[in-house]
């Protein structure tokens, strides 16, 4: 079995700040860092180095040819990365004194992916794989579609929430993983309680996975839940947290772990990737994550 992801490749510019600049405010950084980022590049990395055979299908503009090495380098097979015409897609990230961040993106070539790229790539693979998307790229609603109208499994990431979300066939996902803001915007509900059974109640045969911060996670498929809490960390850098609990989710679902211990998996993976700065580069190994749990 084999998991496609069809997602982003950005170029992080991550700016060090004392507090995430407020309106009409100048504010300095002295330290700039260029990373490889997007949440469909970081979540490729994250299931690779959680052992997970990965496909990365995705468009890299006139600068990002490095980002596709860096798939490489992390075992990730890319010959569906293509290069095309204009800009990359980025995101100018601030990180505050305590590891937050704030992120605005610019989707460049992530925005330029079509429906007849997305078929040639799909007829590579068959139903006994599984696609993985999130909600950085175009065509989002047609991969959803046509993955499921092949017979293939597939997990939606819902970051992050936009109104693109609304008009599609989410009822068609396997798993569908999202925070409380976008599980939030997704029902229109506030607190968790809600927002898992709205969602429940509208997509009955997808297994919610909501993450709750310092309250854990929680799947629900039909009335069936389950909960694990965090591990508790220092945070350097929650960059790319969200993407390695996914990635590892993931991994203990294809290798047919209760859930319960898909999320302990993935918040144990997490709570190690916000203890290390940058994106891509914070997502642990494998055996990191095993020995991090043995002692937890
Ligand atoms: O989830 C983190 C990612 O969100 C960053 O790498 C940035 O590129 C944005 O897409």
């Amino acid at each position: 079995m084999r998991v496609l992801n069809f997602g982003s490749l950005n170029i992080d510019y991550v700016y060090q700040v004392d507090h995430f600049v407020q309106p009409g405010e100048t504010l300095s950084s002295d330290h700039l860092q260029i990373n490889c980022g997007g949440k469909g590049l970081n979540q490729s990395i994250a299931l690779s180095r959680a052992g997970v055979e990965t496909w990365h299908a995705g468009y890299v503009g006139k600068e990002g040819s490095f980002l596709r090495e860096k798939l490489e380098q992390a075992g990730v097979h890319t010959e569906f990365v293509k290069q095309v015409p204009g800009n990359n897609g980025h995101a100018i990230i601030q990180v505050d004194a305590s590891g937050q961040n704030s992120i605005l993106l610019h989707s460049g070539s992530n925005g330029q992916i079509d429906e007849a790229f997305v078929d040639r790539v799909l007829d590579r693979f068959s139903s006994e794989d599984v696609v993985l998307l999130q909600n950085e790229i175009s065509c989002v609603g047609y991969i959803l579609e046509q993955a499921a109208r092949r017979g293939m499994r597939v997990a939606l990431n819902a970051a992050p929430a936009n109104n693109a979300l609304l008009s599609m066939p989410l009822e068609h996902l396997t798993w569908l993983l999202v925070n409380e803001v976008e599980g939030s915007f997704l029902s229109g509900q506030q607190s968790s309680e809600a927002i898992v059974s709205c969602l429940t109640q509208r997509y009955p045969r997808t297994m919610l996975v909501l993450t709750l911060g310092t309250e854990g996670s929680i799947t629900a498929l039909g009335n069936t839940r389950a909960h694990a809490g965090i591990f508790p960390v220092q945070a350097v850098d929650t960059t790319a947290a969200g993407d390695t609990f996914t990635g590892y989710f993931l991994r203990g679902m294809l290798d047919g772990a209760a859930p319960e211990e898909c999320l302990r998996l993935a918040s144990a993976a997490s709570a190690l990737a916000v203890t290390r700065p940058g994106a891509a580069d914070s997502v642990p190994a494998y055996q990191e994550v095993l020995d991090f749990l043995e002692h937890h």
